[in-house]
């Protein structure tokens, strides 16, 4: 999709009307706004989406909208800069669908080629140009995720990651079985014994800051695929599976973005892949491992292997001596159940933190929502023969499951000593039907984990 001043010829002239109802008369497209504006930010967000949702539905492939149009739906403290990001955003976004594997039809498959937005200030310009990169940069996250298991492999993922940043000054190097058998990573190859693909611990550096400034670490869960091990899981749950990376696929994107828009920030990104694959070389239930930090985990399920591999990244995490680490993860379907398919929950050592969190989430339009890390919890983590369990074993070990993937994981941060956010994105590993974005990864938190690198930027 390209943004330009000039209306070609072509062009459908894109009008805003009032009520829910969309048309399209072959020459204009009215699209229905609802009843009041300026919209909120997020009803912005959606108004901008649909209009390239309506555009895609009706064919249309050459649209004009005018500037002034768009702004006058933004919330009124927007300035130019914003308004252009966060349309240009939305338009490139709401443009994606995942084709790959379709055999092409006749006329090529439906894409908004060409937005024609006249009278646009210099600086609303300058918002669409980096809301394109920024979105771009969401979507070819949401292809790395929407790609099937057999062909995004923890190796292929590596070979993603090297070539998100191909033409950037990021950094990708990779380690292997045998690297990681020699630091002693036990969590993470715990859980690659399964499977006949090698594991990789992917790890990416952007230095866009200054050298002495400590970087902000990120760490994305790389599962390829998630079975759920010996403890298998049923049939109709093993589906969408193949977006267990979707946190990895989301650091990679982000690492990239950072050096693209070269952002003044030192930049980590570390990405655990493996496939939790069930065999007779698998790991089974009751199997202690030891982990990279020392302490020994016992396995009482198998399916809990987001929290093994991200132990131990979180873990080597350490040598980076970080200012701050956020992970993001597909960890538990009950983060799912509570919050459904609206926000990611989020937990933090820095209770204080959680307004700041939340706002960047809004801002960004990653929507996050907090859960509590309390000491009452601690129970989750005990185990009778090793440090400690990666699901309870007292008590309904339903209960409180998005919080006890938090507990463990806050175990491993402790020894960070820094700030730590753990993004269980679980809720929005695909997107949902109110949003305008086509069916499967939703490419979250990219831009939040932007948002938190742009903050980081600025001390
Ligand atoms: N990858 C899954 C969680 C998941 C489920 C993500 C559905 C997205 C959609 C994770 O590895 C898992 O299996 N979690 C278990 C944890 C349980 C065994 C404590 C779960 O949620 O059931
Ligand atoms: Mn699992
Ligand atoms: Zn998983």
């Amino acid at each position: 999709m390209k943004f330009q001043p000039n209306v070609p010829k072509k062009a459908v002239k894109t009008k805003f009307i009032e009520g829910s109802l969309s048309r399209f008369d072959g020459k204009t497209l009215s699209v229905g706004y609802g009843t009041t504006k300026p919209l909120s930010r997020r009803k912005f967000v959606l108004l901008m989406r649909k209009v390239i949702s309506l555009a895609k539905q009706n064919k249309v492939d050459t649209i004009a909208v005018g500037y002034k149009d768009i702004k006058s739906f933004a919330p009124t403290e927007f300035s130019d800069y914003e308004v252009g990001k966060i349309a240009g955003t939305a338009f490139v976004m709401a443009d994606y669908e995942y084709t790959t594997y379709k055999s092409k039809p006749k006329d090529g498959f439906v894409r908004v080629q060409t937005v024609a937005i006249p009278n646009t200030p210099k600086a609303g310009k300058e918002g669409f140009w980096h809301g394109e990169v920024i979105a771009t940069e969401i979507n070819a996250c949401r292809e790395l995720a929407n790609t099937p298991g057999s062909d995004m492999t923890p190796v292929l993922l590596a070979d993603a990651a090297r070539k998100a940043a191909r033409g950037t000054k990021v950094e990708v190097s990779s380690l292997g079985r045998t690297e990681m058998e020699a630091l002693g990573m036990g969590a993470l190859l715990g859980v690659a014994k399964g499977s006949p693909e090698e594991p990789q611990l992917i790890v990416m550096e952007y230095k866009g800051g200054n050298p002495k400034q400590k970087p902000i670490v990120l760490v994305g869960k790389g599962v390829t695929f998630d079975t759920g091990g010996l403890q298998i899981k049923p049939g109709d749950h093993m589906y969408e599976m193949h977006m267990d990376m979707s946190g990895g696929a989301a650091v990679i994107h982000a690492v990239a973005l950072a050096a693209k828009l070269k952002i003044k920030a030192n930049v980590v990104g570390i990405i655990p892949s493996v496939e939790n694959a069930a065999s007779g070389s698998a790991m089974r239930p009751g199997d202690i491992l030891t982990s990279l930090s020392g302490k020994t985990i016992e396995v009482l399920h198998t399916d809990a292997e987001g929290r093994l591999i991200l132990a131990d990244a979180l873990t080597y995490a350490k040598r980076f001596k970080p200012a701050l680490v956020a992970d993001a993860a597909t960890l538990t379907g009950a983060a799912l159940i509570t919050l459904g398919e609206q926000a990611s929950a989020f937990m933090t050592n820095r209770e204080e933190q959680i307004p700041e969190f939340m706002q960047l989430g809004e801002e960004s339009g990653d929507y996050l929502w907090p859960l509590p890390l309390w000491e009452e919890y601690d129970y989750i983590l005990r185990s009778s023969f090793a440090d400690m369990a990666n699901i309870p074993s007292s008590g309904n070990s339903r209960y409180a499951g998005t919080i006890g993937g938090g507990k463990f994981l806050e175990a491993f941060a402790k020894e960070l000593n820094c700030p730590w956010i753990h993004v269980d994105m679980a809720p929005k590993m695909t997107s949902n039907p109110e949003e305008f974005l086509a069916k499967g990864a939703a490419g979250a938190p990219v831009r939040f984990f932007l948002a938190l690198i742009q903050k980081h930027a600025q001390k």
